[in-house]
């Protein structure tokens, strides 16, 4: 047996299971929830689309996680080292933690540009709620058309979280997300009475729920393949890094289905909360990156203290955001600390400023500096957001399982998995099954299928 790493004492953690929980929920519930579900499910075909995805969150996505958690905790280091070490001898797989650092700033950069409009709707939508002007399509079309104007919010959004980050893992991110988790959920909760209250909600519930299953294509395939790694903070080495902080008494697969079961119920509340909305007031479905900005101000203005709950809304969204940034940032920052031996603070800084040098090319694409410019046909925007989590994340994932399923041994793995269990239980072993199999088989047939190599 090889000797494992013990979690230095001067390496900082999760305090506490629940602490874990938190921070792991905290990472995944963002953009894509509120977001990037909706909008994809819009622009997919509604319910045949939640479908697909729910199924891959559930034979992919929570095999991927646990095997992420079980991975960092065992190697308690960044990913980059963890995956370098996990295969005695092969180096050869810390690219899957190399392939980590790049899809953390590609992310970044289009996600903070989406985080930036939400924050700048905290600001207008107050301004509204205090008799300014209303918030329209209009106002959406000139913020996220605009130069100026954008690049400010990314600039706000990156200093805020990497501040978080520079505080760092117990008293910066597990803090925060403790706190901050409860009240989105609250909140939705209230925007989910209002806008299934509205005459005409049905056409939206059922627009989620009714699967038509003639509209499931190789594209829906692979964007709720894509969606499912994105949703999860999968595939890139965020949970590696999250698991290398996990207490060594939490059960890994217990936790990475409560931690899918809670960010699933997020999405769920928040497409309740938009599409009953869109129909009632005869909107598109398929408004795009828009729809959230456009909906949920239209929704709430039809009710009594609307202006108010809007500016709760986006305050929330906001709050939402900066967990899952924190913990994109965080797969830079933990390498930088460990392997570059950098202060956490001046690890941040560096990555914060990494992440706005490809921001600015996310955020101006919309912006007449920008417009033409459209590399494999795709403005930056799509284009960041399409490699990382439609290519990136989901050949991560893959080597992942392969690393977890088929690279350590069997007794290495699941006794990580369920540190201090005397017996198997049954979800190991579907676990284990699954990334052996049926999570590398069903990823390599979707990857294949999109690339036309074979045809589903
Ligand atoms: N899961 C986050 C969200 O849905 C985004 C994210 C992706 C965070 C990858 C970390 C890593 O908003």
């Amino acid at each position: 047996r090889r000797r494992m790493p013990q979690q230095p004492s001067s390496r900082d953690a999760f305090a506490s299971t629940l602490g874990a929980f938190a921070a792991t929920v905290g990472s995944a519930v963002g953009l894509g929830n509120i977001w990037k579900f909706p909008f994809l499910t819009g622009s997919n075909g509604g319910a045949a689309f939640v479908l697909t995805y729910l199924l891959a969150v559930a034979l992919v996505g929570v095999p991927v996680m646990a095997v992420e958690h079980a991975i960092g905790r065992r190697m308690r280091l960044n990913a980059v080292q963890a995956y370098a070490r996990v295969v005695p001898r092969q180096p050869f797989w810390s690219l899957i933690g190399w392939g980590g650092l790049l899809a953390a700033v590609l992310i970044m950069a289009f996600y903070t540009d989406v985080a930036g409009w939400v924050f700048a709707y905290v600001l207008k939508s107050a301004l509204a709620a205090a008799g300014g002007s209303p918030l329209t399509p209009d106002t959406f079309g000139r913020l996220a058309s605009g130069t100026f104007e954008p690049l400010f919010w990314q600039v706000v959004v990156l200093v805020v979280t990497t501040g978080i980050i520079a505080a760092g893992v117990s008293k910066g991110i597990e803090k925060v997300t403790k706190t901050l988790m409860p009240l989105l959920f609250a909140l939705l909760l209230v925007c989910d009475v209002r806008a299934l209250t509205l005459p005409g909600a049905s056409a939206g519930v059922s627009y989620l729920f009714r699967p038509d299953l003639t509209k499931i294509t190789g594209t829906v395939l692979l964007s709720a393949l894509g969606l499912a790694f994105f949703k999860l903070s999968l595939g890139m080495g965020t949970m590696t890094t999250y698991g290398s902080y996990i207490p060594d008494e939490t059960k890994l697969a217990p936790n990475a289905i409560r931690v899918a079961l809670a960010d699933t119920l997020v999405s769920i509340l928040a497409g309740l909360a938009i599409f009953p909305a869109v129909f009632a007031f005869g909107g598109q479905p398929a408004g795009g990156p828009g729809l959230l900005f456009n909906t949920i101000p239209l929704v709430f203005s039809k009710m009594p203290g609307g202006s108010l709950f809007t500016v709760v809304f986006f305050v929330l969204a906001a709050i939402a955001t900066i967990g899952a940034m924190v913990s994109l940032i965080e797969v830079p920052v933990a390498f930088l600390v460990e392997r570059g031996h950098l202060s956490r603070p001046a690890a941040a800084v560096a990555t914060g400023l990494a992440m706005f040098a490809l921001g600015t090319l996310a955020t101006l694409s919309q912006s007449p500096v920008l417009e033409g410019v459209k590399p494999f046909g795709k403005s930056f925007f799509d284009l960041f957001d399409f490699l990382s989590s439609n290519v990136l994340l989901p050949v991560g994932g893959l080597a992942i399982a392969v690393v977890g399923g088929w690279l350590m041994k069997r007794a290495e793995f699941l006794g990580e998995l369920d540190k201090g269990y005397a017996a198997e239980p049954w979800y190991d072993r579907a676990i284990y099954a699954s990334i052996r199999y049926l999570a590398p088989g069903l990823i390599l047939l979707i990857l294949l299928n999109s690339l036309g190599v074979i045809r589903l």
